[in-house]
């Protein structure tokens, strides 16, 4: 039995199996409305979702299979003080697999050694989000045409950004990826990911507090929210809160086919005037995640159609 964890729990052929299988997906949705005909998808959130949550159970009823869960923690045990540990091994004679998404990094782990059933992390705290990933490498496939040979930007929170730090330790197992940090300096990414992923692995990157400048060199730019609920102090939050802002007149300093990306939720770091930009892909990015979490459930299912 499989665990999705973190990004790395897939093999750059697994992932390419389940990157196949969604583009299979949505040239073919039909063939694989039954596939998960009586099974059964737990999603144990503890932390707000929309996109995430509201995907996996979307993805789960494409494939003919029923969801049941819990959106917050104050709707479940765990506001009476019941652990993980607990929940999950009452969860595993419920449903045939989970997604869960935690406040604190490492509790899908503990769950996995808890589980008789796959457990996806839809979401650890600062740590990990393996589906965004999955949801990112899709978008960029399709729409760009590959995943190697890409100066990649990324803006915003790199310091709590899970979505960013699975994006790294995922594409820089591709060819020729460099990476543009752009941040301001409260915000760089964490020192172990630089020191034990990009250092490690000779991975070239730059660090930099202006998105204008390095606009030109990028094909792609991965937009990410200052996170209010990963701040201790309110006052840094206002401080940090609007440090980068993208707006059309940024966009004319990029390259034509460079693609914006977001896992979304945004607040203010995208202007609204971008959405109408044919570069802004992240509502189209969103969409993928329903096929490649329907990929991903029947992989750890261990169906086939
Ligand atoms: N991208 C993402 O994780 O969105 P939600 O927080 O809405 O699930």
């Amino acid at each position: 039995m499989k665990h999705v964890i973190s990004p790395l729990d897939l093999t750059v052929q697994e992932l390419e199996y389940i990157l196949t299988l969604a583009e299979d997906m949505i040239a073919a949705p039909d063939k694989y409305k039954d596939v998960c005909h009586g099974k059964k998808l737990a999603t144990l959130f503890y932390e707000p979702s929309t996109r995430t949550r509201l995907s996996f159970e979307a993805a789960m009823m494409n494939l003919g299979g029923n969801v049941l869960g819990f959106s917050s923690a104050d709707s479940s045990s765990a506001s009476k003080g019941e652990s993980v540990a607990d929940t999950i091994r009452v969860i595993s004679s419920y449903a045939d697999i989970c997604a869960m998404r935690h406040p604190k990094e490492g509790a899908p782990l503990v769950a996995s050694q808890y589980s008789s059933i796959p457990v996806i992390n839809a979401g650890d705290g600062g740590h990990n989000h393996p589906t965004q990933t999955l949801t990112d490498l899709l978008t960029i496939k399709k729409l760009k045409g590959r995943l190697n040979h890409l100066t990649i930007g990324v803006c915003g929170d790199l310091k709590f950004g899970r979505t960013v730090h699975s994006l790294i330790r995922a594409m820089i197992r591709y060819e020729n990826i460099r990476f543009v940090m752009i941040s301001p300096e409260e915000l760089r990414i964490p020192d172990y990911l630089k020191k034990e992923v990009l250092d490690a692995q000779n991975i070239p990157y730059s660090e930099v507090s202006v998105l204008e400048p390095v606009m030109p060199e990028l094909d792609l730019l991965y937009m990410t929210r200052v996170q209010r609920e990963r701040f201790f102090n309110e006052e840094d939050y206002i401080r940090l809160k609007d440090s980068f802002i993208l707006d059309n007149k940024k966009m004319k300093l990029a390259k034509e086919d460079m693609l914006v990306l977001h896992p979304l939720p945004r607040v203010n770091e995208i202007s609204t005037e971008v959405d109408d930009d044919p570069r802004a892909v992240y509502f189209e990015q969103a969409k993928y995640g329903v096929y490649v979490r329907m990929a991903l459930i029947m992989t750890l299912l261990g169906l086939e159609v």
